[in-house]
């Protein structure tokens, strides 16, 4: 575990037990008729009833209904663990106020599996005061807002703001620890793990407080309300298992692609990967970094389109051939634009071949009329395709001589804030690169296989920093 990782966890159980202690203090004096002992009596399991043991016995229900709505927690692409426990939170400190909510979040979101000692422990002090500190201050606002009122609409108000406090505040500290974790932006773990199901969350807060409502009945009422948490469980089930279909299915097709030509296979991935670490540097969105996920495994897959003699030929392509092999952007826009969940990715799948300078293909766009996402994916489709062996170049280039080229050519195929990006990334970390240097230097002989693609590419007019202008290496 990382120190900062550390530092956080011991900083949010700090805060948590510090603002559940000072609540339980500040409630247990107050003198209202309706709180005994800092809780509200509303939660005691016998209407009315003020007695400590039917509160606790409140409590207790709701911490046996939080325990077995966590107990099936759905685990998210982006790695956080989602369950329907907000519901039962909610209800608690609508009905008990900021102190009952609190300790119900302790107790109930205790896990089997920490119980087995399968987490260690800063991960179950991690896990319990992510949700102790949203339900004291969710509490805290529903008690504020409330203001003493036993109006229906305003306790309906009040309980929906607590709510989105509570979610808000659960939400960011959850994803901060797995951005820590493993390394991902929070942006992109809070948007990725939690957009597919706020809509559902949300939902969760007018369930929780009608199960509180019901509750005013009789304590079994409220178990009425175990069917619509199990169903949004389900619905939760269902969102994670097709998103991981979907990225499976693309992960397949990008495979299949490079499949074909043995000296390609992992190419996608790599692709994808350097893309994505690229994004990262430049700090683009959330939504961003996943077109390039996807966008990085398909930016190839109009190759489906090009002959094997076209596609496998290790000799310099005839025009005929290099206009078919060149036609793979437009034909992979076009595989691809029936799917529209896919939209993001058309950009970059039909413009990743076009260059800085306006003599790239299939539009010729100069600059900034590339979509930016593309130049990211230009810049990593060049350098895996430098670096990785190929039939017209058994000994591959050196990352340091594929930086040399990067360098060589900003500004003329590629992006140069691109690649000043790119060189932050751990792809090329300790690399000698020319552009830190002050003094321009003569760029050394690098073996054949570059000395080939420099004169292919010169050939042209302009140099290459990809495998794409020479002979039949626009494979990349
Ligand atoms: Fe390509
Ligand atoms: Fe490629």
């Amino acid at each position: 575990m990382s120190r900062s990782l550390k530092l956080y966890i011991t900083g949010l159980v700090s805060v948590s037990v510090f603002a559940l202690i000072l609540t339980s203090f500040v409630f247990a004096s107050r003198t209202d008729s309706d709180f005994v002992a800092g809780i509200r009596s509303s939660i005691s399991i016998v209407e009315g009833s003020k007695a400590p043991i039917d509160l606790w016995l409140g409590i207790g229900f709701w911490t046996l209904l939080t325990l077995f709505a966590g107990a099936l927690p759905v685990k998210m692409p982006r790695g956080s663990l989602v369950s329907v426990s907000m519901a039962p939170i909610i209800a608690a400190f609508s009905l008990g106020g900021p102190v009952a909510g609190g300790i119900v979040a302790l107790v109930g979101s205790t896990e089997v599996r920490e119980l087995r000692g399968r987490i260690p422990w800063y991960g179950t002090a991690a896990n319990h005061a992510g949700l102790v500190l949203p339900a004291v201050v969710g509490g805290l606002i529903t008690e504020l807002l409330r203001g003493g009122s036993q109006e229906e609409w305003v306790v309906f108000v009040s309980t929906i703001v607590g709510a989105a406090a509570f979610y808000l505040l659960n939400t960011g500290a959850t994803s901060l620890i797995v951005a820590m974790r493993s390394g991902q932006s929070f942006a992109l773990v809070a948007l990725g793990d939690f957009q597919g199901t706020y809509v559902n969350s949300l939902a969760l807060a007018p369930l929780a407080w009608l199960m509180a409502q019901m509750y005013s009945v009789g304590w079994w009422a409220s178990l009425l309300f175990a069917l619509p948490l199990y169903t949004t469980r389900v619905a939760y089930n269902r969102f994670v298992e097709m998103r991981d279909m979907f990225t499976q299915t693309i992960g397949a097709l990008a495979e299949a692609v490079d499949k074909r030509d043995p000296f390609t296979s992992k190419h996608s991935q790599n692709v994808k990967l350097i893309a994505v670490d690229i994004g990262r540097e430049m700090r683009v969105s959330a939504s961003e970094l996943e077109a390039l996920e996807w966008g990085g495994l398909l930016h190839d897959v109009g190759k489906i389109g090009v002959p094997d003699s076209v596609l496998l030929k290790s000799d310099r392509l005839t025009r005929e051939e290099r206009m078919q092999m060149n036609a793979h952007p437009v034909l992979g826009a076009q595989i691809i634009a029936p799917v529209t969940k896919l939209a993001p990715e058309l950009p970059i799948i039909r413009h990743h071949h076009e260059w800085y300078n306006g003599s790239g293909y299939p539009d010729r766009l100069i600059g900034d009329e590339i979509p930016k996402l593309a130049r990211i994916l230009h810049v990593a489709d060049a350098f895996e395709a430098m670096t990785a062996q190929r039939p017209y170049r058994m000994t591959p280039l050196t990352a340091e001589q594929a930086l040399n080229e990067l360098r060589k050519f900003a500004g003329i195929q590629f992006d140069p804030v691109v690649v000043d990006a790119f060189v932050r990334t751990p792809w090329v970390q300790g690399v000698s690169d020319p552009g830190r240097r002050e003094e321009p230097r003569q760029i050394p002989l690098i073996g054949q296989a570059a000395n080939r693609m420099t004169q292919a590419t010169a050939s042209r007019g302009i140099a290459s920093g990809s495998a794409s202008s020479s002979a039949s290496a626009d494979q990349a």
